[in-house]
């Protein structure tokens, strides 16, 4: 069934376009089948960005509509679709805020793509949500259906259920965040499903008009007067519906009576309904009376729409009637000097959670799993339930408190390849785990077979139990020392050698032109080459700019934000508002021409969330310059310093995720390319901070890629920033991705203390510290701003860890992955002492409306 008019052609509407950038916060806008070439193209309407569907989806194939229908007379968004011939059951995996109230909506355009018509059946989550019937005439040919409800995880599916005739698709998928307080019947537990939403007396509205982005559809009737008004109508924060729409009404024609608003009729007999009228009296005349009948019954009386204001009549329970009739009057009491109005009707059908589901965070930790290893098993939708619909290689617990838990899981033979994630610790009833017949390598995380109180049964490799035997024993680490040794002992006779040639050389190069032609072209191939993907959501098209263009963004290089590896950074607005920075190479430096190159090849290679992202490049003859994402909150040097204006210092809590954030880009650099990328320059001033304090890695100005793990570490002059560098690389010239490490524990220590490297006359962090942390009271060594506000074991975690980082021996200290999951302890007994402290403050007035939509509360 679903919405049974058809408005496409109110739907292509007069253009209303107003640039609206910035209003649109949290829409996602799905183009299903765009290239991904055009995502992010702007709607011609509505300016909304629309993306194509890829990483939203797996599987199904891209059409186009047929070719007389795919002009400028159809929307954009519509001309492309997605076709699901195989597989019963095919979704889309939504990003969502756990807790947070949204609209879906799924737009259906056949368009003629194969000839035929279909029928089949839409799901959100696990439950049933609405059936869709499209044909290829102009009447079937167009539908949509519509869902309200509450986020119960970090992700919410939309599946398109084959029910057996014909093959399902869709055009387009729509997400808008709702704000808590609209349609509050909707909550965890009860979602709804739009079966009407009539803008009486006006046009056809959407976005921007409203800014939730529902479709207000119009109506017109012969029995039916149109009124309407130019004054502003006070809304209401319930429904929050557009002036606009409330701006237009309709009365019965010849002041007659009584007022035929609508008939219903539902031939699935099944569904329950709930309605909401919307009333605003827009003709302050006289006094305006009239009762609303429901199938020839009472259903609110004496009603008075107030002057100029948003009001609203809604059933609060679901109503099934025995025939599917609903018909509503309005008719005017004895009393009234005018005839009823109405000015907008809404109609919604109850989608019943009466199907379990995945526990939320065993749900969450699968998508985290899929999307590490990229598995395309036909994962989709909810891991455990519809049954039928179940993951492969998955098993579930019986079902409590209408959730399931995940307890088996066979991802033998999947061409899974990298280390053992620690992801899979997540899925913390888990009692058994098949990873044998995969490339995996790497240790076993200790923390995994301590899931389900150590009784997890592991397949690793050859198919044996492997918990039991790897908690103890640790021989890679003691296969490295002999390695290491063996090679650097004769490679330190090399390496003195290959020194003094390169020092030779070195001085021989001559003065390199930005007109050097082999040099451009590196630069050209470096930045159009393909990137590897990190985070396949990224956009990585790198925008080339002009000169001229990168003055018009910065006014003519009004504020410099700052001084990078090889020149000045300046602020910038593009011309969608998007802020920048912009790092131009000095005109006179003859030397930045390797580092810009260097910055370029790595941030070309590299996309991950913790390492700061670029948008674009300029590379005119006298000019160079990149520009990157900008970031708001300045350096985590200022902040521990309380320079350049930064506010109040940073919570422990604070300090300790941005120091994890920074090292899981420092890990993402070492590991995540085929091969290891080396900062060789991290310290605070290189830690940058955007909205809401999230951390990347920045200045890729001094890395080095290898091409293998044993060819040329070899340096020929050690860079870095006094404090920060490698004793080791310093002396050795042996470059080593530890001796990142080795810095990343410099700045681990600043963060603790919030002292700099070098205090004159107090010797070294690291000499400092270990003298404090040899009288075993760590007090000493923590920020005396942090105000004793810390935990102390998380205190501790922090400078043991930073204390194996700045080990003197390079292979003593750990890798960025043992870091991580160290800090991530460290944070973890932060935030448990946080939430303690917590608990007893909170007022009961901001506990009670959080407990009613998280899904924890239970
Ligand atoms: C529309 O679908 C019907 C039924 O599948 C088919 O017979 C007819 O040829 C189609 N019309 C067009 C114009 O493709
Ligand atoms: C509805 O659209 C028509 C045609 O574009 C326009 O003339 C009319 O003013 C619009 N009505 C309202 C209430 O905006
Ligand atoms: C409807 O009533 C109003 C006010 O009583 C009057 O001005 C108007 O002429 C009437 N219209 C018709 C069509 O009777
Ligand atoms: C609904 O209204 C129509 C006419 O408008 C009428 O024929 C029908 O009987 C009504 N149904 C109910 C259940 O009142
Ligand atoms: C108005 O209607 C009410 C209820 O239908 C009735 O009791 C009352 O007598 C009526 N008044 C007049 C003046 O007709
Ligand atoms: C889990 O997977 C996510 C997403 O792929 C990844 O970014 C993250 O680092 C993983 N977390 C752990 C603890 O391994
Ligand atoms: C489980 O779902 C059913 C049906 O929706 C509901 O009546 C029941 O209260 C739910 N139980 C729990 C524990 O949430
Ligand atoms: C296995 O994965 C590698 C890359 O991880 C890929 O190149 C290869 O095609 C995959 N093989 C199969 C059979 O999927
Ligand atoms: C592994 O250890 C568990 C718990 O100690 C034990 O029950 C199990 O039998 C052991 N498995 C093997 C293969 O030794």
């Amino acid at each position: 069934m679903g919405p049974l008019w058809v408005f496409f052609g109110a739907f292509v509407m007069a253009a209303t376009a107003v640039h609206v950038a910035g209003q649109q916060e949290g829409f996602l806008s799905i183009d299903c089948g765009l290239d991904a070439k055009f995502s992010g193209r702007r709607d011609t309407y509505t300016d909304i960005a629309y993306v194509s569907d890829g990483p939203y989806v797996d599987g199904g194939e891209n059409h186009r509509v047929a070719a007389e229908l795919d002009t400028t007379d159809t929307n954009e968004d519509l001309r492309t679709l997605r076709s699901f011939p195989s597989g019963l059951r095919n979704c889309y995996t939504l990003p969502t805020k756990s807790g947070a109230k949204y609209l879906v909506r799924m737009l259906f355009f056949h368009g003629n793509y194969d000839g035929k018509t279909v029928d089949f059946d839409l799901h959100l989550g696990t439950n049933y949500w609405d059936t869709m019937s499209v044909g290829n005439t102009t009447d079937d040919r167009y539908s949509w259906s519509e869902a309200i409800f509450v986020a119960w995880a970090s992700w919410v599916p939309v599946c398109l259920v084959n029910t057996g005739s014909g093959t399902p698709f869709v055009s387009t998928v729509e997400l808008r965040p709702l704000s808590a307080s609209l349609y509050p019947d909707v909550t965890i537990d009860e979602s709804m499903s739009t079966y009407q939403r009539i803008n009486t007396g006006g046009n056809f509205t959407r976005f921007p008009e409203d800014p939730y982005d529902r479709y207000w559809s119009s109506r017109t009737r012969l029995s039916w007067a149109k009124l309407s008004t130019k004054d502003t109508i006070e809304q209401d924060n319930v429904f929050a519906v557009p002036s606009l729409v409330l701006q237009t009404a309709v009365a019965p024609i010849n002041n007659a009576t009584v007022l035929y608003v609508n008939t219903w009729i539902s031939y699935k007999t099944s569904l329950e309904f709930k309605f909401i009228f919307h009333f605003a009296d827009i003709q302050n005349t006289q006094r305006r009376r009239f009762n609303i009948y429901m199938n020839n019954e009472d259903w609110y009386t004496n009603y008075s729409p107030p002057y100029l204001v948003a009001d609203h009549v809604r059933s609060s329970k679901w109503y099934k009637t025995t025939g599917g009739e609903y018909n509503f009057t309005l008719a005017a009491t004895n009393t009234s000097m005018m005839p009823p109005m109405i000015n907008a009707y809404e109609g919604y059908t109850h989608i019943p959670h009466d199907t379990p589901r995945t526990f939320f965070k065993d749900f969450e930790a699968m998508m985290a799993i899929k999307q590490e290893y990229g598995v395309k098993k036909n994962w989709m939708g909810d891991p455990c339930f519809p049954a039928k619909y179940r993951w492969n290689g998955v098993k579930c617990s019986d079902v409590t408190d209408n959730t399931t838990r995940i307890i088996s899981l066979d991802l033998s033979n999947n061409n899974m390849s990298g280390l053992v994630s620690d992801n899979f610790t997540l899925l913390t009833e888990l009692q058994f785990l098949d990873l044998s017949g995969n490339t995996l390598n790497g240790p076993i995380p200790y923390s995994l077979c301590k899931v389900n109180a150590g009784s997890l049964v592991l397949r690793y490799e050859s198919g044996e139990d492997m918990c039991n035997k790897t908690i103890s024993s640790t021989p890679s680490k003691n296969r490295t020392v002999i390695i290491s040794i063996s090679i650097v002992v004769p490679l330190l006779v090399v390496v003195v050698l290959v020194l003094s040639y390169f020092i030779w050389r070195g001085k021989r190069k001559p003065k390199f032109s930005v007109q050097d032609a082999p040099r451009e072209q590196e630069l050209e191939s470096a930045l159009g080459s393909t990137k590897i993907q990190g985070d396949h959501l990224q956009n990585t098209e790198n925008r080339r700019f002009t000169y001229r263009e990168l003055e018009k963004f910065t006014n003519k290089f009004q504020r410099s934000i700052g001084k990078g590896g090889f020149g000045l950074v300046y602020y910038g607005r593009l011309e969608d508002n998007t802020e920048v920075a912009v790092k131009i190479r000095s005109e006179s430096s003859s030397h930045g021409l390797d580092e810009f190159l260097a910055e370029v090849n790595s941030l070309t290679k590299v996309h991950h969330r913790n390492l700061v992202s670029l948008v674009g490049y300029c590379c005119e003859k006298e000019h160079l310059a990149l520009v990157y994402e900008y970031m708001s909150e300045g350096n985590l040097c200022d902040h521990l310093r309380g320079k350049n204006g930064v506010g109040e210092p940073l919570s422990w809590a604070i300090r300790v995720r941005v120091m994890l954030e920074a090292a899981q880009g420092l890990d993402y650099l070492h590991k995540g390319c085929s091969l290891p990328i080396i900062h060789r320059d991290v310290k605070t001033n290189n830690i940058l901070l955007g909205q809401n304090l999230k951390a990347k890695i920045a200045d890729f100005g001094l890395c080095k890629t290898y091409l293998s793990d044993m060819q040329t570490h070899i340096s020929t002059n050690a860079a870095g920033t006094a404090g920060y560098m490698d004793p080791e690389y310093y002396h050795t010239g042996w470059l080593t991705e530890s001796s990142d490490v080795y810095s990343f524990g410099v700045v681990l220590l600043e963060v603790a203390t919030g002292e700099p490297p070098v205090l004159a006359g107090h010797g070294h962090i690291v000499q400092r510290v270990k003298q404090k942390i040899a009288t075993g009271n760590i007090t000493t060594v923590a920020d005396a701003h942090l105000g004793g506000e810390y935990d102390v074991n998380s205190m501790w975690k922090l400078v043991d860890t930073a204390m194996a980082c700045t080990a003197d021996a390079a292979v003593r200290r750990p890798t960025m992955a043992t870091v991580v999951a160290q800090l991530k302890e460290s944070l973890a007994l932060e935030e448990g002492r946080e939430d303690s402290s917590a608990r007893g403050s909170i007022t009961s007035t901001t506990a009670a409306p959080m407990s009613a939509f998280g899904p924890s509360a239970r």
